[in-house]
C-alpha cells in the first residue's frame, strides 16, 4: 500500500516544470545548502521534484547557483533526466526562469504549459499542481497562479485583483503601499504559464524595483496588458504552498508531513496508536492491519508485513519485517525479520542480519551479517556476528561469536537443531555440525563434529571454611554460620 499524494497522473503531462533552487537560504545558518535538509527523510527538493515529475512534465529543469556543485550532484542522483541550469549574477525569480527557458528551447522550443516551482517548498502535492494545470488549461489562460489567504501575509507578494475578480498582477511586500499590505492574498510562487506569453513577457521584465531583481511577478501585469487572461487557483491547504526558510520552519513542516503520512497509513489500515510519537519517512511501506505502538520511527526503506506489531520505542531503518512479525524496543538497521518471528525488548540489529521465519532475537542482544535459519532462537544476552545459524537451533543466554582476531573478521557456522549451553564462546573461524551440543562457559576453538557435545572442563574445587576464615565477622560468614546450626 502507499498513502503518497504524488501518484503519477495519467494524463499527459504539461511540456515543462521549471524547479526554482537557487537561493542561498542563509536563515538556515547551516553549512549544508538548504534544499538538500530533509524531511521526512527525502530532502526538500527531492520533495519538489516528485511533485514535480508526478506531473508527467515533457521536461524538467532546476535552475541553480548557490553550493551549485553540492546540489547538482543531489538532484543527479534522484533524477538524471532533470536538466539543471545555472543562474547568472543577474539576480531574480524572473531572471531563473528566462534562463531555464533558454536551456529548454536550446533542445526544442518549449510549447505548451510551462509549470514553475520552488525547491524549498516540500509539501506540495501533484493532485494540487495537476489541479492548477486543468484550471490553467481548461479556462485557456495565459498565466494562472497559486494563491492562499494567509492570517499573516508579511513578507509575500500581494495578488492585486481587479474589482471584478480577475488578477491584474502581484505587489511585492518590500514595494507594497500600505493599503496593498492590508491583503491577505499571497503569491504562493507557484504558476502555469502559457511558454510563448512566458518569454516573450520576460523580455520585458527589468530589475527596477525595490530589491533590484528580476522579478517573475512582472510577467502577470505584462501578459494582463498584452490582452491574456490572468487568473487564480486558491488553496485552502496553506501547508502546501509553504517555504522553509530557517529551522523553526523546517520542523513545522517536518511535524506536518508526518502527520499526514500517519494519517493516510491509518486511512489505508494502519493502526497508529499514538501518532505524535510515531514517525514515519515517506518512503516506507505497510500492509495491511499492522500496528505500531508509541514512540516509534521508521526510516528508509523499512517495509512491515501485514498483521506484525512494531514498537513501542523502536527505531528502524531499511528494515524489512515480514507478516505476523513482533518487534519491540528495538534499534536496527539493514535487517530482515522472517514471517512470525519475534525481536526484543531490547535488541541492536545492525546490518546484515537476517532472522528466519518464527525465529527469535531477544533481549540485550546485538547481530550483525548474521543468517539465521527458521526457528532458530537466541533468546537473550549475546552477540552474534559473521556467522550462520541453521533451522531450530537454540543459542543458550550468553553466547558470543567471537569473530575479530584484532585484524581480521572470521565466520562462525553453526548447524540446524543445535543446542549451546550458556556463556558458549565460539573463537571464529570454527564450525559446529548438526544436532551438536555444547556445555555451559565452553570456549568452542576447534569444530564440533555433528551430534557431538562440546565441553571446556576446568576441574572445580570447594574450600571448605572459606568465608569464615577470610570474611569474619561479615553478612557472609553470619549467614554461613547460620547455615551450619
Ligand atoms: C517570491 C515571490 C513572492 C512570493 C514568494 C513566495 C518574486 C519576485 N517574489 O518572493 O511574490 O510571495 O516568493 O514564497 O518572485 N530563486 C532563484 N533565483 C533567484 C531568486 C530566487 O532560483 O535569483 C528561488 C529561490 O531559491 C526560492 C524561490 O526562487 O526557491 C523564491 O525565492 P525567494 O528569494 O524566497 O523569493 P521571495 O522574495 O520570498
Ligand atoms: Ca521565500
Amino acid at each position: 500500500m502507499s498513502p503518497q499524494d504524488n501518484t503519477p497522473q495519467d494524463c499527459a503531462g504539461p511540456a515543462a516544470v521549471i524547479v526554482l533552487a537557487a537561493g542561498a537560504g542563509t536563515r538556515m545558518k547551516s553549512r549544508v545548502p538548504k534544499i538538500l535538509h530533509t524531511i521526512g527523510g527525502t530532502s526538500m527538493v527531492g520533495h519538489a521534484l516528485a511533485a514535480a515529475k508526478g506531473l508527467n512534465p515533457a521536461k524538467l529543469a532546476v535552475v541553480v547557483r548557490h553550493e551549485r556543485d553540492l546540489v547538482a550532484a543531489h538532484i543527479a542522483e534522484l533524477d538524471d533526466t532533470a536538466q539543471i541550469v545555472d543562474q547568472d549574477e543577474i539576480p531574480g525569480t524572473g531572471r531563473a526562469v528566462q534562463q531555464a527557458l533558454t536551456a529548454l528551447d536550446a533542445q526544442g522550443l518549449v510549447q505548451g504549459t510551462v509549470v514553475v516551482t520552488y525547491g524549498d517548498v516540500p509539501l506540495l502535492t501533484t493532485e494540487l499542481l495537476a489541479e492548477l494545470v486543468a484550471t490553467h488549461t481548461s479556462d485557456k489562460n495565459a498565466v494562472t497562479v497559486l494563491t492562499a489567504v494567509l492570517e499573516d501575509a508579511a513578507g509575500y507578494g500581494r495578488i492585486l485583483r481587479h474589482e471584478d475578480g480577475t488578477v491584474l498582477g502581484i505587489r511585492e511586500h518590500k514595494d507594497a503601499t500600505d493599503a496593498e499590505r492590508e491583503i491577505r492574498e499571497i503569491n504562493s510562487g507557484i504558476y502555469a504559464f502559457d511558454a510563448g506569453v512566458l518569454r516573450q513577457a520576460l523580455t520585458g521584465v527589468t530589475t527596477d524595483n525595490n530589491q533590484g531583481e528580476m522579478y517573475l511577478t512582472d510577467v502577470l501585469s505584462l501578459a494582463r496588458n498584452d490582452g491574456g487572461r490572468v487568473a487564480a487557483v486558491s488553496t485552502t491547504d496553506r501547508w502546501q504552498v509553504e517555504g522553509a526558510n530557517d529551522r523553526v520552519q523546517l520542523s513545522a513542516l517536518g511535524a506536518e508531513h508526518n502527520r499526514r503520512i500517519v494519517q493516510a497509513w491509518m486511512r489505508a489500515g494502519v493502526s497508529v496508536i499514538d501518532p505524535a510519537t510515531t514517525w514515519i519517512d515517506s518512503t516506507v511501506q505497510l500492509a495491511q492491519d499492522v500496528t505500531i505502538l508509541p514512540g516509534t520511527q521508521l526510516h528508509g526503506l523499512t517495509t512491515v508485513g501485514s498483521d506484525a506489531v512494531v514498537g513501542p520505542d523502536s527505531t528502524l531503518r531499511d528494515v524489512q519485517i515480514a507478516a505476523g512479525a513482533e518487534v519491540t524496543r528495538t534499534h536496527g538497521t539493514g535487517a530482515i525479520i522472517g514471517a512470525g518471528a519475534h525481536v526484543g525488548p531490547f535488541t541492536y540489529l545492525r546490518p546484515g542480519t537476517v532472522l528466519g521465519a518464527d525465529g527469535k532475537i531477544g533481549a540485550f542482544y546485538e547481530t550483525k551479517n548474521v543468517v539465521i535459519g527458521r526457528g532458530s532462537k537466541l533468546s537473550h544476552l549475546g552477540y552474534a556476528g559473521d556467522a550462520e545459524i541453521g533451522e531450530d537451533t537454540n543459542i543458550g543466554c550468553g553466547n558470543i561469536t567471537a569473530n575479530f582476531d584484532g585484524v581480521n573478521k572470521h565466520r562462525t557456522v553453526i548447524g540446524s537443531g543445535v543446542r549451546t549451553g550458556s556463556n558458549t564462546v565460539f573463537v571464529a573461524p570454527v564450525n559446529v555440525g548438526d544436532g551438536a551440543f555444547t556445555g555451559a562457559g565452553a570456549i568452542v576453538r576447534k569444530d564440533v563434529p555433528a551430534g557431538a557435545l562440546s565441553l571446556t572442563v576446568a576441574p572445580q574445587r570447594n574450600a571448605e571454611g572459606w568465608t569464615s576464615a577470610n570474611r569474619p565477622g561479615s553478612v557472609s560468614a553470619q549467614a554461613a554460620a547460620n547455615a551450619k546450626n
